[in-house]
């Protein structure tokens, strides 16, 4: 087949055949089909979409494109959950350790930063020493010892999409519904799941910015991914202001290992409880008391060292990743905080260094913001709003107008 020929059948907005996507992920995904390529390709489809049928496709051609997890029998239950990607989104390093404190097994495949949205997998390297590349067989044992593993797209499992996410990340092609579905169901299909629990987000800080569009994505993610067996639920939740106090690698860290010490902001703990209680047997006083008790704190120990990570820094990330340029944003004015915008605060740390804006940058895991207010408080003047963590001042200038916007006291 001309790839040429596809790039432009489906940039007229054509309907590409099962065998032009087993095609194209085939080529790409050995290397055949060069990144430029790739990305006319998903540009293509972003302005142009994908019937069912090819997102289905794409979907099932991307999960093939490594290996599907096989269980032995009379293994628990598998269940996970995914979200469509916020700002300040920690929710993943909370509810995988939770999980696991439950007669279940939690098997995470996640991904890196897209967008404005943070990724788990950047977020726990900020961990020293932790390895989200896990090879299969060791991946099963882990699964066996501690109920979870968390890990990223490898040359095994969901090549694919480890090469097609790093793209879409840098050439704008994030908020395509058919390339979301492929993208977050081929790896939940990979994993051969029980239950799966989905955060559809939607507002200023995600990709689907209506509720309507978030239900839409949610539709189709569940009509790809139940006729392979897998028990789908979903969640549509508002994005408009970053979730819990923090946006950026390390600060995120900081407060995920507070949540699973019982020391959690409301919103977070609520957005655990609501995804876990979806997927768990355990009922939710069971979860909340894991939060509160310690077992869950034990939980992610073990993980972090099950992946080869210093679980003794843990406690004090904070100091580990400290970034020597801190400024702290007084309120202009007294008042009620009117708006904390999830999508500004997102570009703003993305331009402090926590995520990404060419495949090879490397993330700057202490940079991003701490202590941010909630839309809805009372605050007088010159009362903190947020504490911005920058590298160095040029940066923090470049990120200042942005958060400037970002925030409004009514
Ligand atoms: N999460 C993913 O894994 N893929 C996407 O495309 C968006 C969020």
């Amino acid at each position: 087949m001309h790839v040429p020929s596809l790039i432009e059948k489906k940039r007229e907005g054509g309907e590409l055949s099962d065998a032009e996507i087993d095609f194209v992920i085939g080529a790409f995904t050995r290397g055949d089909m060069p990144n430029y390529q790739m990305s006319a390709l998903a540009m293509a489809i972003f302005f142009r979409g994908m019937t069912p049928v090819e997102t289905t496709h794409l979907t099932r051609a991307m999960m093939n494109s490594g290996r599907v997890l096989r269980y032995t029998e009379n293994t628990p239950l598998k269940v996970d959950k995914h979200s469509t990607g916020g700002v300040g989104d920690k929710v993943s390093l909370v509810l995988a350790p939770l999980l696991a404190c439950d007669d279940v097994w939690v098997p995470m495949i996640s991904g890196r930063g897209l967008g404005i949205t943070g990724g788990t997998l950047d977020k726990l390297e900020s961990i020293p020493g932790f390895n989200v590349n896990l090879d299969e067989a060791t991946a099963l044992a882990q699964l066996e010892k501690i109920g979870v593993f968390m890990i990223g797209q490898t040359a095994d499992i969901c090549p694919a999409d480890k090469k097609l996410y790093a793209l879409r990340d840098v050439t704008g092609t994030v908020p395509s519904q058919p390339l979301i579905v492929a993208s977050i169901m081929s790896k939940k299909l990979a994993e051969s799941l029980d239950r799966l629990v989905l955060d559809v987000k939607f507002g200023a800080g995600a990709f689907m910015k209506t509720r309507a569009d978030a239900e839409q994505l949610a539709l189709g993610m569940t009509a790809v991914g139940e006729p392979l067996g897998v028990k789908i639920t979903y969640l549509l939740s508002p994005m408009n202001e970053p979730l819990g106090g923090t946006v950026g690698n390390a600060l995120e860290v900081r407060e995920a290992v507070e949540t699973l010490q019982g020391r959690g902001p409301a919103d977070l703990v609520e957005l655990v409880l609501d995804l876990s209680e979806r997927v768990a047997n355990a009922p939710r006083a069971t979860l909340e008391k894991w939060l509160n008790d310690g077992t869950a704190w034990k939980k992610i120990v073990a993980l972090v060292e099950a992946q080869g990570g210093d679980a003794s820094v843990l406690e004090k990330i904070g100091e580990i990743h400290r970034a020597p340029s801190r400024h702290l944003i007084g309120a202009p004015r007294s008042g009620i905080i009117a708006k904390m915008d999830a999508e500004l605060i997102g570009r703003a740390c993305v331009q402090l260094g926590a995520g990404r804006a060419k495949a090879t940058d490397r993330i700057d895991f202490a940079v991003g913001c701490s202590a941010i207010k909630k839309v809805g408080t009372k605050v007088e003047r010159d009362e903190p709003l947020l504490i911005v963590h920058a590298r160095d001042e040029g940066s923090f200038q470049a990120a200042w107008p942005l958060i400037q916007q970002a925030v409004e006291v009514g």
